[in-house]
């Protein structure tokens, strides 16, 4: 073998056993075989370049050089590689499909309330909504609810007193979403047809079945000749497309000073019945508060509870699970 071969046999073993070195303790061992400076293979092969001729020693000494160079960058090139941290950017294979993303999910209620929109927007009714805040006329008074009635006793309302201590006159967190019903009265002539879906607040003590804050569904239709056959079959034709099955609705006589007649709202589901909240045609007083002609127009309303629906179509057993944003009960939905 020449010495040109010699050069080359040397390169290609220490490459070799560069790459192939697992740990920096085998690197290190590489180094002393290939790279040592009192004995080993460098060495040995420097001690061929004294032995060559004069005129030889020049260009063999300059291949000597690059090979030794090329050896000692592949060397420390390694010792890096095996120093940094697997999960360093050069660890990576970047072609690998990565861990696939945790996408959130809408809320079963969101999800719960857009369903009723769409399904009330295929009806035809618009949606409209109102503040959570609000005074005594669009939460009672326009409501025909007097001045004397439980409904408006305090320690069954959330009355804000620093907010009235600046508007001057009371205001609570709303107890219904009836309020929305006169304030787009107040805003538009007849025909009207709208749903509201937003936030109610009572001081309810929390259990399984009730919460201080929950969600209604307020439905107000009103033209020259509504009747309560429009009532029942809206409701049912809702309570069909976001059941699912064909729903049987059941009207019991009851009392909301804002409607007359009045009605709980129950529907057969799942040999069940299922109490969904009140309605009843809206009551002239109503009417007349907003400036309608309750000669001319009639009208029926309803208000749903939210979570009574959401809770049965999921079997969820307790309204506080919907409250207590724990990710491990939502990414179920
Ligand atoms: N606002 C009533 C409540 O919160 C529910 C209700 C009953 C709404 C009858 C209506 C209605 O629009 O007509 O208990």
């Amino acid at each position: 073998m020449d010495v040109q071969e010699q050069f080359a046999d040397y390169e290609s073993a220490a490459l070799d056993a560069v790459r192939n070195a697992e740990s920096a303790e085998a690197l290190e061992q590489v180094r002393i075989e290939f790279l040592g400076k009192k004995k080993g293979r460098l060495k040995d092969l420097q001690s061929l370049l004294g032995k060559a001729s004069p005129e030889e020693r020049p260009e063999l000494g300059k291949r000597f050089n690059e090979v030794k160079q090329r050896v000692e960058q592949a060397w420390g090139e390694r010792k890096d590689g095996l120093e940094r941290p697997p999960e360093s950017v050069e660890g990576i294979d970047i072609t690998l499909p990565g861990n696939p993303l945790v996408i959130g999910t809408r809320h079963p209620l969101t999800q719960t309330m857009d369903e009723f929109r769409l399904i009330m927007g295929r009806l035809g009714f618009a949606v409209a909504d109102g503040p959570e805040i609000e005074d005594e006329f669009h939460n009672f008074e326009a409501l025909n609810i007097p001045h004397d009635h439980p409904a408006r006793d305090p320690l069954d309302n959330f009355y804000l007193e620093t907010a009235q201590r600046f508007s001057g006159k009371p205001l609570l967190l709303r107890s219904q979403t009836s309020t929305v019903q006169i304030r787009v009265m107040e805003q538009t002539r007849p025909p009207v047809r709208i749903v509201s879906l937003g936030r109610v607040y009572r001081p309810d003590a929390v259990d399984a079945t009730h919460s201080c804050m929950f969600h209604q569904m307020e439905g107000l239709m009103v033209d020259d000749s509504v009747t309560m056959a429009d009532l029942k079959t809206v409701l049912r034709l809702f309570a069909t497309a976001y059941l699912g099955d064909d729903v049987h609705v059941r009207f019991r006589p009851s009392f909301f000073p804002f409607t007359e007649p009045s009605v709980e709202v129950d529907m057969r589901w799942k040999d069940d019945w299922l109490e969904i909240g009140g309605a009843g045609m809206v009551d002239p007083n109503v009417l007349s508060a907003v400036g309608y002609d309750p000669e001319q127009y009639t009208g029926f309303a309803f208000g749903l509870g939210i979570e009574r629906f959401c809770m049965r179509r999921h079997g969820i057993d307790d309204i506080r699970r919907l409250f207590d944003n724990d990710v491990r009960f939502l990414r179920q939905f």
